[in-house]
């Protein structure tokens, strides 16, 4: 890999809902101190540009409940390269936040919503249904588009709640996105092989309710696979890590909140960016980022000559942000 193409850059560990497969109870939060500061984050932003990158993603924990975010959705889009600045948020808060974030230049969004039942959004969060659906509606009027909304899909929990999610995104237009639940926070996530819905079966109930699907494009790092759905003149996606990984060729990389670069979600291979950037000349910051590059290839070219063989994360999703 010679190009960095996308950035997921995780502004806290913190979160306000407690979602099962995210964040186990006894989760501790990084100290104050060891979190980059927005200039910081930045910094190296503005010097992946140098290697091809153009497109960031804000991410957490949940990342509106770092104060003024909407500073570094502006940093990064003074970055004259940077022409894509996207947010994975929970939307909790998201009617409170959004104008501020628009205002600032935020290009997209995209938000979690795993069950479109009160009760059950309840018993997977903690949190409340309506907030978010607010927060859409909100988002909508102010103008972002598309919004995606993400839908992780459990066996026995949601998984009958395929078609509620399509009348759900043809209805308040937005894009929604099927994922198969992923191995990821080692034993302290219940995962287990029988939970991961393979997300054709959704596929090919929503082709025998709405016909065959149009394979369509969106924006985005390319992980979903996009369809239209002609009848309804929606889009709906498919994220399919388990049963169809897309490991080949990707260029994905994440920065924690306490600034490790995280090559892969199927592994704990970090490389610690956070001296370089807080201490680092230019030169020194430059030589980093192409170790990482170099790292990332070896990375990549293990897991898809093991056959996707191992996923061994151990490091709990609110910390890396999805
Ligand atoms: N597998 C798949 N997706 C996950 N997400 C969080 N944990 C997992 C997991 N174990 C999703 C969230 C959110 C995005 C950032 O990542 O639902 O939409």
């Amino acid at each position: 890999m010679n190009e960095i193409s996308y950035l997921r850059v995780s502004v806290t560990d913190k979160c306000n809902l407690k979602c099962f497969y995210c964040r186990p109870d006894n989760s501790e939060f990084v100290p104050h101190e060891e979190i980059l500061r927005y200039e910081e984050i930045a910094r190296l932003v503005r010097a992946m540009t140098r290697y091809g990158l153009r497109k960031v993603r804000i991410t957490g924990g949940e990342p509106l409940v770092r104060p003024q975010l909407e500073e570094l959705v502006r940093m990064l889009k003074e970055i004259p390269q940077i022409n894509d600045v996207s947010l994975t948020t929970n939307a909790i808060t998201l009617a409170k936040h959004a104008e501020k974030l628009r205002e600032a230049g935020l290009d997209r969004l995209n938000i979690s919503i795993d069950s479109l039942k009160p009760d059950l959004f309840f018993q997977i969060t903690k949190g409340r249904l309506e907030d978010v659906l607010e927060g859409i509606r909100v988002s909508k009027k102010l103008g972002f588009d598309p919004i995606k909304v993400n839908a992780v899909i459990v066996k026995g929990l949601n998984e009958d709640e395929a078609l509620d999610f399509v009348e759900f995104g043809a209805e308040y237009g937005v894009e929604v996105r099927f994922i198969e639940m992923m191995p990821i926070g080692g034993e302290q996530i219940n995962w287990s092989e029988e939970k991961v819905k393979p997300l054709d079966e959704i596929k090919r109930k929503i082709e025998e309710e709405y016909g065959k699907l149009i394979p369509a494009i969106s924006i985005g790092s390319g992980a979903a696979r996009v369809y239209k759905i002609e009848k309804l003149g929606s889009k709906i996606g498919f994220i399919t890590p388990i049963s169809n990984p897309f490991c080949d060729g990707c260029s994905k990389l994440r920065l924690t909140a306490e600034g490790h670069i995280k090559l892969c979600l199927r592994t704990d291979e970090e490389l610690d960016a956070k001296p370089v950037i807080r201490y680092g000349s230019d030169e020194e910051l430059d030589s980093f980022i192409r170790k990482v590059l170099i790292e990332k290839e070896i990375s990549n070219q293990k897991i898809v000559k093991s056959g996707y063989a191992f996923s061994d994360c151990r490091r709990i999703m609110t910390s890396i942000g999805g």
